[in-house]
């Protein structure tokens, strides 16, 4: 008899454990979807603690945009990239990766920026947004530009 009760507490036991690993997992994971940096639920997630991901990214940058964007993003004949502002993408990762991809062919709204999404892969415009992003963190963790995220 307490035998059985004995077997029964230590299944109850197990299941409890096993719910402790589960919520436990629960609490990590939202740390982990906040690094890959999305800006709202439905945003494109971007690898950006992910160190080749942003190499990539710094790499494709150097030789594709900074000619116009400015060394590190900070902006020359095209706008910075790595200040936080978005006005043309709405500051949604689905909006840079598309205006990109797509350029901005509509003349009232510049019309310079090309489209490179049939000159680079989905992988490399993907890096090249992470790249842009971890630059950006970086940038506000050192001062240089205003959280944009915080109403100055
Ligand atoms: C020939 C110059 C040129 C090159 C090369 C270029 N851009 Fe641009 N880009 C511009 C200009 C100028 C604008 C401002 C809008 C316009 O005039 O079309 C712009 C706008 C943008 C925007 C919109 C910014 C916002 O406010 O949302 C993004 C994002 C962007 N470029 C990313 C890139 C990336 C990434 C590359 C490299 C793969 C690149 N550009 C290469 C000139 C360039």
């Amino acid at each position: 008899m307490l035998h059985a009760v004995s077997g029964r507490l230590s299944r109850v036991l197990a299941v409890l454990a096993l719910a402790a690993t589960f919520a436990l997992g629960l609490m990590v994971f939202p740390a982990s979807a906040q690094a890959q940096h999305k800006m709202n639920e439905t945003d494109m997630e971007l690898p950006i603690d992910d160190a080749a991901v942003v190499e990539l990214g710094k790499e494709k940058f150097a030789q594709r945009c900074s000619f116009c964007h400015g060394g590190g993003g900070k902006g020359g004949k095209g706008p910075c990239l790595t200040c936080g502002r978005f006005p043309y993408s709405g500051n949604t990762n689905t909006g840079i990766y598309t205006v990109i991809a797509v350029g901005i062919s509509n003349r009232s709204m510049g019309g310079t920026m090309g489209a490179f999404g049939t000159t680079m892969s989905a992988e490399e415009i993907t890096a090249v947004v992470t790249y842009m992003r971890a630059e950006e963190r970086r940038r506000i963790a050192a001062g240089e530009i205003p959280d944009p995220s915080r109403p100055q």
